[in-house]
């Protein structure tokens, strides 16, 4: 049997919490050859308690550290899975990368282009693997969904889409969790990024790459906090935006959100084809994952997205049910994280890689990019680095 692959988890906060469940669902399921060798996080409780929940169904504890350069020394991994704030992904990544370890990311990849071109290429240079986690897109609703826009076709051609949100509701600043997104140095941006950074990859899951962005994004709300040593700290990121997305396959899309809409508030979610229309029930970041949304033909017939699943569950072969819910697994974490220790057992690309990321990452920051300089830029030239004046204050901060 070929050797285990020695995983480390890097931050053990929220969602490395979801991936520690995931893992733990692959081992009690006898999946995959893996062992959790190490955990680090800076704070060292923290890495503890996760090494605890390891120990009691792995039946061996991983070490503990709280520096990933010391974990590299004394360390021999082969894989590690990145869960810390954003503007510690790519600081965490590249050591990982030149000692020759595979990484998996939370989204967004790096807290830049700059950050996710380095990445990418220090991942290139020394021949590893670099998945995006990007777990939406794998539920059972949007697969349903990319079949029936890209396989069933039918809502025909996509020509239109309105996904909006407003509502009053700022947001509690008090976990730390929420403290670094709303500073921009750590986080680059808040909602278009954070939770939007799913969306962003759904869009082009759904319908191919982005050409160009002209978007409005503002802060209208203060998000003053008091922080552990009880200064008050202010943060600097946006609470509303609207932005237009001209696709490459000629579909035009805007996409708003605001939680500074005092009084009425709704949430809206169409998208139109040349012969129908599908409407979601859930939310502007998280498509597809709640309700039964309805596919509306223009001859009048209606479907539903519970019934269209069964269909779609019907219409995939063995091979294709394998590749899309291997081993019968349906949720996406348990899935992205199983996608990512078969791809480095089998030096194969993740579903999600490091370009996937980066070109996802590239429309958030596109919108950003214009509402700084105040016009329609092209996503290509944000994805070459070419368009950064919203990041440049980041990169220079983390001398990138
Ligand atoms: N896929 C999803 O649905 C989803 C949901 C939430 C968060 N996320 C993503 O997960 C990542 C983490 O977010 P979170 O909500 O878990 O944040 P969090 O603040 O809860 O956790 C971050 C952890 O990283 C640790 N950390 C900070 N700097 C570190 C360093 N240099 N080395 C090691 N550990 C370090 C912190 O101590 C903390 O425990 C982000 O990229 C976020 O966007 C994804």
């Amino acid at each position: 049997m070929a050797e285990p692959v020695r995983l480390a988890m890097i931050g053990c906060g929220g969602m490395a919490g979801g991936h520690l469940r995931a893992y733990q669902t692959l081992k009690t399921r006898g999946i995959g050859n893996f062992e959790l060798a190490a955990v680090c996080d800076t704070v060292e409780e923290r890495a503890r308690g996760f090494a605890r929940t390891i120990r009691e169904f792995q039946g061996k504890s991983p070490n503990v550290y709280t520096a990933v350069e010391m974990m590299l020394k004394q360390e021999s991994l082969t894989a590690a899975d990145i869960a810390t704030p954003h503007c510690y992904h790519h600081a965490s990544a590249l050591p990982c990368l030149e000692s020759g370890v595979d990484v998996i990311i939370e989204k967004p990849l790096g807290i830049t282009v700059k950050a996710s071109r380095k990445i990418i290429e220090t991942a290139e240079q020394h021949g590893r693997i670099v998945a995006t986690a990007e777990n939406i897109r794998r539920y059972l609703g949007q697969r349903t969904i990319h079949w029936v826009l890209n396989e069933r076709k039918m809502i025909g051609t996509p020509r239109l889409f309105f996904v909006q949100h407003a509502s009053w509701s700022p947001s509690s600043l008090s976990s730390g969790a929420m403290q670094w997104r709303v500073q921009k140095r750590m986080s680059g941006g808040w909602m278009v990024m954070d939770s939007g950074a799913h969306y962003m990859d759904s869009i082009r899951y759904f319908f191919g790459d982005v050409d160009r962005v002209y978007a409005e994004v503002r802060a209208f709300e203060p998000k003053e906090y008091t922080d552990a040593s009880g200064q008050t700290v202010c943060g600097d990121v946006e609470d509303s935006w609207t932005a237009t997305l001209t696709f490459k396959s000629g579909l035009i899309g805007t996409w708003s959100w605001s939680q500074a809409a005092p009084g009425k508030g709704f949430n809206h979610v169409l998208y139109y084809g040349s012969e129908g229309s599908i409407e979601d029930t859930g939310d502007v970041f998280h498509g597809f994952m709640s309700g039964n949304p309805e596919v509306q033909l223009k001859e009048g017939s209606v479907k539903y997205l519970n019934d269209l699943k069964i269909e779609f569950l019907l219409s995939l072969d063995a091979g294709r049910k394998e590749q899309l819910f291997p081993h019968g697994i349906t949720d996406g974490v348990v899935l992205e994280c199983y996608d990512f220790i078969d791809a480095v057992a089998h030096r194969r690309r993740p579903e999600v890689d490091g370009w996937d990321g980066l070109r996802a990452k590239a429309i958030s920051e596109a919108i950003y990019e214009s509402s700084w300089c105040g016009q329609a830029v092209s996503v290509d030239e944000v994805v070459a680095g070419k368009v950064e004046g919203y990041q440049k204050d980041i990169n220079e901060y983390w001398k990138l």
